[in-house]
């Protein structure tokens, strides 16, 4: 039978236990990875112990309270605090979103903070975005025309033509969707993963775009686009509500009409 070992240094470790005040009522306790890749050390859970009663409601504002009260190494992304600027996306209890729109309530018993699944880990929850960047880049996110704009004169639309971006548009680029995908775990290098393809059909359903052909050309591959299994998970778990697997089946519907 074939043995499978991880390699030594992947073996997650048990780290330090922070507790709470003797005086705390409403205690809360976080299991939180940690790794510095550049100290040669295992990876390993530390634990902190939070008051709820002195703490914000959401999973980001017990991460905050950790790094300002407790242990200012904590690592992890945040800016807006209002589920808009898509960097505080990461796993909680097992399931991908972001930690400034989780609510700590709606999260039984202990908390377990991961990285996204299937990235490289800078440190502790912040993952290397890089590749999915330059996957972003690819699909060249940006309005594409030949005819020239009217003179002084923004390119108009329907307000028809404008609500098909309705569902596309809002995706905040966190990558929740991309990393709860099988296909994209183990494809990642040449599937371009639920959220750019979302991406790609955002510019595929803008009206005011010419380069159609050309961009429907770029994801006709077996790899880029059709590694897509309709899963699902991509779906289930967007922390704005968007599908991104209806968008990828909306390109496949592209690709199939251009070809008739
Ligand atoms: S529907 Fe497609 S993109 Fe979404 S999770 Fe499944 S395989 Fe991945
Ligand atoms: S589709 Fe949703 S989960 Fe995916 S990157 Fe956009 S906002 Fe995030
Ligand atoms: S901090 Fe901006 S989405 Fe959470």
């Amino acid at each position: 039978m074939a043995d499978f070992l991880l390699p030594k240094n992947s073996t997650i470790k048990k780290g330090k236990a922070n507790k709470a005040a003797a005086d705390a009522k409403n205690v809360k306790s976080f299991k939180i990875y940690r790794y510095d890749p550049d100290s040669g050390e295992n990876p390993r859970y530390d634990t902190f112990e939070v008051d709820l009663d002195a703490c914000g409601p959401m999973v980001l504002d017990a991460l905050i309270k950790i790094k300002n009260e407790i242990d200012p190494t904590l690592t992890f992304r945040r800016s807006c605090r209002e589920g808009i600027c898509g960097s505080c996306s990461m796993n909680m209890d097992g399931r991908n979103g972001l930690a400034c729109t989780t609510a700590i309530e709606d999260v039984k018993g202990e908390i377990r903070i991961t990285p996204l699944p299937h990235m490289d880990v800078i440190k502790d929850l912040v993952p290397d975005f890089t590749h999915f960047y330059a996957q972003y880049s690819s699909i060249k996110p940006w309005l594409q025309t030949v005819t020239p704009a009217p003179s002084g004169k923004e390119r108009l639309q329907t307000p028809e033509d404008r609500s098909r971006l309705d569902g596309l548009y809002e995706c905040i680029l966190c990558a929740c969707c991309s990393t709860s995908c099988p296909s994209y775990w183990w494809n990642s290098d040449r599937f371009l993963g639920p959220a750019i393809l979302l991406q790609a059909f955002r510019w595929l359903a803008d009206s005011r775009d010419e380069m159609t052909g050309e961009r429907l050309d770029e994801l006709e591959d077996p790899f880029r686009l059709y590694r897509c299994h309709t899963i699902m998970n991509c779906a289930n778990v967007c922390p704005k509500g968007l599908n991104p697997a209806k968008a990828i089946a909306e390109i496949k519907k592209l690709e199939i009409e251009r070809a008739i």
